[in-house]
């Protein structure tokens, strides 16, 4: 696949399974995408897999373009968010593909955000052995980040992402256009985790970023998105190749997500949204980095909005129910996708802004985070592996014990209730 002028084009080959997926970023690349198909597939039976939300805003279009290209489309509405990475809704995947009379030459086509490409990347990594498939991710975040990798997985017995298969889809179309009637919360998800990118990458990337802060969030202009994905993406394929099936390297894209897990585990569902929690992770990240590294950070967050948004109290009469309410993950590395709190946000998401939490701080609470953290299988014994910065574009890994790591929550999070005191 090549680029044109209006898009951009990255080819990367996975180790496993033995195919080449291609991301393509482009404003608009959805009405491309029969095109696309028809010289790489020779199928002409596609099913498309869609939340309900999405496929009203933007299934028709996708759907008249497949057609005008003589594909045969089947649409299969899943629910949106996390309600669809279940087993009951893979099930009714493969009962429907059976129904649809699904063949080996059929392609199956994910539309939506991360939650669709998970179940329905599983679902056409095992219906019939494996299908064809081809990743149109509509959020922000998907396109970033929760697209690309080869991962897919649902969640099972209160486990994020247990079940899965690594599957790379023929191909991924990164529309940008999608973007547009995203809501604010999960937009900024999104901002999050290139943030993160950024700051693992360093250099240029992040010099971008902070220049084009304004455009890309208070204006989400074109040009802006179009080169925040195309970063982001090339960002994340490089660390792919290099470590496939997440046994070294590809632990760094975890940075902001130990903690940010175990905020989202131990709070109340609904009190952070992902990215909220993942600024979080790597705020306290950045307290266990060198000098210099936190307010480098600091600076780049405001400039994109990203405020922190725990609010801790010494006041016991505002404590929330701080009981850990579900298991953590139980693959534990991750990419933002490990682990995102199974809720019933209404489509386009809740805006946890209107109801951030007031955290007491007290040993109960820290022990649960503690808690949270650990249960990431990538910990040794009782000891917390954390990425951490030395400078941006510098990432490690840092081993801290529990006491250390109990200490070093403790001061992250006096540290936030000195800050609200500061602002009241
Ligand atoms: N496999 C991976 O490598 C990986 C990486 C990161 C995250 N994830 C997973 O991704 C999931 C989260 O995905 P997400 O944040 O992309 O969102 P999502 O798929 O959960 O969707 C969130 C909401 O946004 C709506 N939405 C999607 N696109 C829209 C659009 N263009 N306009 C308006 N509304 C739209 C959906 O209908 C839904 O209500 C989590 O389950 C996480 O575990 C996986």
């Amino acid at each position: 696949m090549s680029g044109d002028e209006t898009g951009y084009c990255f080819d990367t080959v996975f180790a496993v399974p033995p195919t080449a997926t291609s991301v393509v970023v482009a404003p608009g690349a959805v009405r491309d995408l029969g095109a696309l198909m028809s010289t790489r597939i020779a199928g002409r039976h596609a099913v498309i897999i869609s939340d309900e939300a999405v496929f009203g805003l933007h299934g028709p279009v996708l759907q008249t373009n497949l057609d005008t290209h003589g594909f045969k489309t089947d649409v299969i509405v899943i629910p949106p968010g996390e309600e669809a990475k279940t087993a009951v809704v893979l099930e009714m995947l493969w009962q429907r593909l059976s129904d649809l009379g699904t063949q080996r030459s059929s392609v199956i086509i994910s539309f939506g955000g991360g939650s669709t490409s998970d179940v329905a990347g599983l679902a056409a990594g095992t219906y019939m052995r494996g299908l064809d498939s081809v990743t149109v991710p509509t959020t922000f975040l998907a396109q970033v980040d929760a697209a690309l990798g080869a991962k897919t997985a649902i969640n099972f017995s209160n486990y994020k992402n247990l079940i899965g298969v690594y599957k790379a889809p023929l191909f991924v179309l990164a529309d940008t256009e999608l973007l547009s009637t995203l809501p604010k919360a999960a937009f900024m998800s999104g901002v999050a985790e290139v943030a993160k990118a950024a700051l693992l990458k360093g250099g240029s990337f992040l010099e971008w970023l902070c220049a084009q802060a304004q455009e890309l969030v208070a204006r989400r202009s074109p040009e802006a998105l179009r080169e925040a994905v195309r970063r982001a993406v090339e960002f994340k394929l490089a660390v792919v190749e290099t470590d496939p099936l997440d046994e070294g390297h590809r632990f760094i894209l975890n940075y902001g997500h130990s903690l940010g897990h175990a905020l989202e585990a131990v709070l109340p569902s609904g009190s952070l949204s992902h990215g909220q929690a993942v600024v979080e992770g790597m705020r306290f990240a950045a307290q266990c980095a060198p000098e210099g590294l936190a307010a480098l950070q600091d600076h780049l967050f405001s400039r994109l909005g990203l405020e922190p948004s725990l609010m801790m109290t010494a006041d016991a009469s505002r404590k929330t129910d701080t009981e850990p309410s579900r298991k953590t993950d139980a693959e534990p590395s991750h990419e933002a996708d490990a682990e995102h709190k199974p809720d019933s946000e209404p489509a386009g998401g809740h805006d946890p802004a209107q109801a951030t939490p007031q955290i007491r701080i007290d040993d109960a609470f820290i022990k649960a985070l503690v808690a949270a953290m650990l249960h990431d299988k990538k910990n040794r014994g009782s000891e917390q592996s954390l990425v951490v910065l030395d400078a941006p574009g510098s990432p490690r890994l840092l081993t801290l014990t529990v006491p250390e790591l109990t200490r070093a929550l403790s001061r992250f999070l006096q540290m936030s209730a000195d800050t609200k005191a500061l602002q009241e």
